[in-house]
C-alpha cells in the first residue's frame, strides 16, 4: 500500500464516508465486496426465472403486464449490481462462468418452486419484503458504487412488495379456494425467506469482518428479526397465518419470539440440493449461451463504429 494508504483507508471507514473506486482499499475489503455484489447480482438474473415461469398465465391483462415489468426491474437490478462490480476490477464474463460454473453462490430462496399463481403474490409479500430489510441498510454501505445502486433497488423493490402484497390481499378476501390458494403459499414460502437473511450470527462467516468494514451495517440475526417484527402485523392485515406455532408477541424483548429455522434445509439448498437448483443453473446456462449471438453482434457493431471513428 501506498504510504498513509491504509490510515486514510481507516479513517473514512471510521468517518462513515465512502470509498470510492479510484481509492486505495485492503484486498480482503476488495474481495468481500466483489463476493457480496456478485453473488447479489446472479441473485437477481436468476430470481427472475420462478417469477416469469407465471406471465403466461397470469389471470389478467393487467397483471401479465405489471408483472413483466416486474420481471424487467429484477434484470436491471442485475445490470446495476454486474456494474458496480465491474468498478472493482473484475468482468462481468468472468462473474458470470463463476456462476455458471456454481463456483459462486446465488440467493437460497431462488431454488424453490412456484407452484400457484398465489406464488407470485407471496414472492412479493416477503422475499421482496425481505430483500429490502435487507437492503435498505445497504443503501448505507461504505463503498460508494454498491450503496448508490442499491437506493434505486430499493424503492423498485417497494413498489415489487406492495403488488405482491395486493395480489395476495385480493385472494385472501376472494373465494374460500382463492383463500386457501393464498395460504398454502404462504405455508411454503415464509420458513426460505427466514433464510435469505443468511446464516445465525455465531455461524456466520464473514460478518464480523464486513461489520467493521462498515459493508454490513447489521447483523443476520438482527435483521430477521426486523422481518419478523414487520410481517406479523402485514399477515393479520391479510387475514392470513404465518406456519409457525412458537410465534408470539415477547414484552420483555419488545420483538416476537419465533420457532427455529431448518438449517439443515439451508445447507442443502446451499450445496446444489433444493427443490430446483438444478433446474435454474441449467436455465441460466442455456439462456446465456442462446444469447451469444447478441453479444457477438454488439461487438461487432462496436468494432465497426470504433474503425469509422478513426478514420
Ligand atoms: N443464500 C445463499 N447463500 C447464502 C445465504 C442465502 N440466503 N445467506 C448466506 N449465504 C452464504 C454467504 O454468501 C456465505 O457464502 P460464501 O462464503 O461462499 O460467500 C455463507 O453463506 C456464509 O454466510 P455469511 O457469512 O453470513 O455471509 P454474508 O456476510 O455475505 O451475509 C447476506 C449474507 C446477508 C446474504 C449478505 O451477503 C448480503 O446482504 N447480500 C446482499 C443481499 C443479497 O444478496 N440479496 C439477494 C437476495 S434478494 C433479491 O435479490 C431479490
Amino acid at each position: 500500500a501506498p504510504e498513509g494508504a491504509r490510515e486514510r483507508f481507516d479513517a473514512v471507514i471510521a468517518a462513515g464516508e465512502r470509498v470510492e473506486p479510484r481509492d486505495w482499499m485492503p484486498d480482503d475489503y476488495r474481495a468481500t465486496l466483489v463476493r457480496q455484489i456478485a453473488q447479489h447480482a446472479h441473485s437477481e438474473i436468476i430470481g427472475m426465472q420462478p417469477e416469469a415461469n407465471w406471465i403466461t398465465r397470469a389471470p389478467s391483462l393487467k397483471r401479465k403486464a405489471v408483472l413483466i415489468a416486474k420481471v424487467q426491474d429484477e434484470a436491471g437490478h442485475g445490470l446495476y449490481l454486474y456494474s458496480a462490480a465491474e468498478t472493482l476490477g473484475v468482468g462481468r464474463a468472468e462473474l458470470l462462468d463463476l456462476l455458471h460454473e456454481g463456483r459462486q453462490k446465488y440467493s437460497s430462496i431462488f431454488n424453490y418452486p412456484t407452484l400457484s399463481w398465489a406464488d407470485v403474490g407471496t414472492i412479493g409479500w416477503l422475499v421482496d419484503g425481505a430483500a429490502i430489510t435487507n437492503q435498505v441498510p445497504l443503501c448505507r454501505c461504505s463503498y460508494g458504487p454498491y450503496a448508490r445502486a442499491m437506493v434505486r433497488i430499493c424503492k423498485e423493490e417497494s413498489f415489487h412488495q406492495r403488488q405482491g402484497f395486493e395480489i395476495l390481499h385480493v385472494l385472501a378476501h376472494g373465494t374460500p379456494e382463492q383463500h386457501a390458494m393464498a395460504q398454502e403459499s404462504v405455508n411454503r414460502w415464509y420458513w426460505p425467506s427466514l433464510m435469505m437473511f443468511g446464516p445465525p450470527d455465531a455461524e456466520s462467516a464473514h460478518s464480523e469482518q464486513s461489520m467493521a468494514y462498515g459493508i454490513k451495517r447489521f447483523s443476520n440475526d438482527e435483521l430477521r428479526q426486523r422481518f419478523v417484527d414487520m410481517i406479523v402485523p402485514q399477515a393479520d392485515a391479510l387475514g392470513l397465518t404465518l406456519p409457525d406455532p412458537e410465534l408470539r408477541w415477547n414484552d420483555e424483548r419488545g420483538h416476537y419470539d419465533f420457532g427455529p429455522v431448518d438449517w439443515a434445509e439451508f445447507k442443502q439448498v446451499l450445496k446444489g440440493n433444493g427443490p430446483c437448483n438444478r433446474q435454474r443453473l441449467a436455465h441460466r446456462r442455456e439462456a446465456h449461451a442462446a444469447g451469444a449471438w447478441v453479444r457477438e453482434a454488439a461487438q461487432a457493431h462496436a468494432a465497426k463504429r470504433a474503425r469509422r471513428a478513426e478514420r
